[in-house]
């Protein structure tokens, strides 16, 4: 029942627009001198599916925060229709503890309903003692509360759900505590869930989830009965569950009535338009600017000259588009040449309780491999991680190579960073031998620029601190890195500058990635756990995939190495019913949409441009021949100076002819601007 399509730049009204859940209207919001939104907008209506989406450091955790009525911003209203609930998700969540079992955690979403039953308990002893109508009567309506809550089903509703998102039966009546970071994201998000607020905002959910249990949220999210937003890098997830894009963009809230894919297209010819209204712009303020230099000594025609400077202060300024960072040009170095062989694992056996991870298996790194070590979830790619790392138990053999210095990146890595360091100093503390400078400009590589690097770790945004440990990693001189999902929170900027800093990287690696682009652009030969064995192929993601197609008559096993499955799915499109916020991108001309006076006025203003530029060869002739009549050659010739002196005569007429319809063309040009405008 949407009333109102687009808001964009409308004066928003309760009343009118009564379904309208938050109001965020004209929103300024600076960290310090850092502007995050400048008179943004954006109007959330009922059960809209949104993802919230903007490049590391856009400002997409700080609008749900805004949101969350964490932050107030400075101009600007955020308003929320009535009592409209609002639950928040995001990765602070994860420092909760407790040691109460995970289905009391997941539970205590009832809040209400759990403190109705303990009072009907209450009550039913104090019955058995007595019969007291007023306490019966008192009984009766808790009762009726707790049934109208749905009381008897919560402990139900929890089970299911929790064994929706992965734990077994068993798993609930063990205590939260002792359950990993990812499983105890489950949790909280299992309680969330089950408070069903009417806006449910996630905040990069599938950060810590493996590929089935984003398999099970997407299809919880796709039933969820309310407006779901969520802000993510992944964008098959995105694809598959949104049906409107926001980006964060330039201090703005851009709208998209489409999935990630429509998003990717629309901002494509968004973004050309944005590119040649700049620079129409910019030819437009040139043109005025020299205009304003030519007439403002002129005593007639300043005050035209003064109302064209007012008009350009007043102009709003159409931003260029941001081109994405440079290439990154710094080879990053290793302190010593490790030998020919890194490490060899010999006879590996590794198994959890029943489930067995490796049997008998075996593999060699060599120096200058580059390996993407893919796979289904649950398949073990972290636990061979750490098992060549060093760093986790199994039987049989590990031989490590000479002079091998391992650097290893993980989630954890992100928790490990010092909250209280400023970048640089965060940098000087990974054991490398930069100076300050020096280390600057490798932040400068890592996206971090001007003013950045002063900034304190605790203020970063998730892709920022996931930069700042992937640059420690990096930068630490080890010869041998092992990175564990580093493309998690990055945008898609922060991933091609890690691709860039990889290739960069004199050393050698093993990644373990579910994103396809990354691996093709990063890896040399491609590991796969299969059968309890390590399986090599020496080549590229494409190679492999190829073939993988060529040796197998079906694609089973290219599913079953887990990454991102391509989405064939029809790309859901819903009409475009927001118009693009070309606020900035028109600037403010075609507010109006008469086509014909806006053709008239390019008419105009081609024709003013055609008298400007025979003004200017008018001029130049004249100075031509003003240079001539002051050289005495012409006035040695009679004859020659009495031509220069007509001519110049002439030109002089035309000029201030030419001058005359130059202002006039001018002033009608300026004058239908207004009626455009207006
Ligand atoms: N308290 C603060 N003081 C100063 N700057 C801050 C503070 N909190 C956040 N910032 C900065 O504001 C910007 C926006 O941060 P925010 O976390 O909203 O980004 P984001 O869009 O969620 O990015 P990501 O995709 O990396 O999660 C970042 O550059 C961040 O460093
Ligand atoms: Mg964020």
């Amino acid at each position: 029942m949407y009333k109102g399509k687009s808001f964009q730049g409308e004066k928003h009204n309760f009343a009118t627009f009564y379904v309208m859940l938050i109001a965020i209207n004209h929103i300024t919001f600076e960290f310090g001198a850092h502007a995050i939104f400048k008179d943004a907008s954006w109007h959330i209506m009922p059960n809209e599916r949104i993802g919230l989406i903007g490049i590391n450091g856009a400002g997409k955790s700080t609008l749900l925060r805004i949101i969350n009525q964490e932050y107030s911003v400075s101009e600007g209203t955020v308003e929320r229709a009535g009592d409209v609930s609002v639950g928040f998700f995001n990765q602070d969540l994860l420092s909760f503890e407790s040691d109460d079992s995970i289905l009391h955690v997941a539970m205590t979403a009832f809040e209400k309903a759990l403190a109705l039953e303990k009072e009907l308990e209450t009550i039913t002893q104090k019955l058995s003692h007595s019969q007291d109508e007023k306490i019966l009567m008192q009984y009766s309506d808790k009762l009726h509360e707790y049934e109208a809550l749905d009381g008897y089903n919560i402990q139900h509703r929890t089970e299911a759900l929790l064994e929706g998102l992965g734990f077994s039966t068993a798993d609930l009546q063990r205590p939260y505590n002792e359950f990993s970071g990812g499983w105890r994201m489950r949790v909280l998000l299992a309680r969330m869930m089950l408070q069903q607020p009417e806006v449910l905002m996630l905040d990069e959910p599938t950060n810590h989830l493996d590929l089935p249990s984003i398999e099970w949220l997407e299809r919880y999210l796709q039933r969820y009965q309310g407006t779901v937003i969520i802000t993510s890098h992944d964008r098959y997830f995105l694809d598959r569950m949104v049906t409107k894009i926001v980006e964060v963009y330039q201090q703005q809230l851009i709208p998209y009535s489409g999935n990630y894919s429509f998003y990717q297209q629309e901002k494509a010819l968004r973004t050309e338009q944005q590119q040649r209204a700049y620079e129409n712009q910019q030819e437009y303020i040139r043109q005025q600017e020299r205009f304003i230099e030519r007439f403002r000594a002129k005593a007639t025609k300043a005050a035209q000259a003064q109302s064209a400077m007012k008009r350009l202060e007043r102009l709003d300024r159409i931003e260029e588009v941001d081109s994405g960072p440079n290439k990154i040009r710094i080879r990053f170095n290793i302190g010593i040449t490790p030998g020919k062989i890194l490490c060899t694992l010999l006879d590996i056996h590794k198994q959890f309780g029943e489930h067995i991870i490796l049997d008998h298996a075996k593999a060699e790194i060599n120096r200058g491999d580059k390996i993407a070590l893919i796979g289904a979830n649950g398949k073990g790619k972290s636990t061979l991680l750490r098992v060549i790392a060093g760093t986790e138990k199994f039987q049989g053999k590990r031989i490590p190579g000479h002079n091998v210095e391992t650097s290893f990146y993980a989630q954890h890595q992100l928790e490990a960073l010092n909250l209280n360091n400023d970048l640089v100093t965060e940098l000087q503390h990974c054991g490398s031998s930069y100076t300050e400078q020096e280390l600057r400009t490798l932040l400068g590589c890592f996206l971090f620029s001007g003013d950045d690097v002063f900034k304190k770790i605790k203020v970063l945004s998730g892709g920022e601190k996931a930069r700042v440990a992937l640059a420690k990693t990096i930068i630490s001189k080890a010869n041998f890195l092992l990175l564990d999902e580093p493309t998690n929170h990055l945008d898609i900027n922060s991933v091609e500058m890690l691709i860039d800093a990889l290739n960069q990287y004199e050393g050698s690696y093993v990644l373990v990635s579910h994103d396809r682009y990354f691996v093709s652009k990063t890896a040399n030969k491609i590991w796969e756990i299969g059968d309890h064995q390590i399986k090599e192929f020496v080549g590229t993601y494409e190679e492999w995939e190829e073939w993988k197609k060529r040796n197998t008559s079906n694609n089973i096993a290219a599913k079953s190495a887990g990454l991102s499955p391509e989405n064939k799915k029809e790309k859901e499109r819903t009409p475009v019913s927001d118009t693009v916020n070309d606020k900035k991108i028109a600037n403010g001309k075609n507010k109006a949409i008469n086509k014909e006076a806006q053709r008239a006025w390019e008419k105009q203003k081609k024709r003013f441009e055609q008298l400007e530029s025979s003004l200017n060869k008018l001029k130049e002739e004249k100075s031509r021949l003003e240079a001539a009549l002051a050289h005495p050659d012409t006035y040695a010739n009679k004859e020659k100076f009495l031509t220069t002196e007509k001519e110049y005569q002439q030109i002089t007429q035309k000029l201030n002819l030419a001058n005359a319809d130059y202002e006039s063309a001018f002033e009608k040009m300026m004058q239908m601007e207004t009626e455009i405008t207006a």
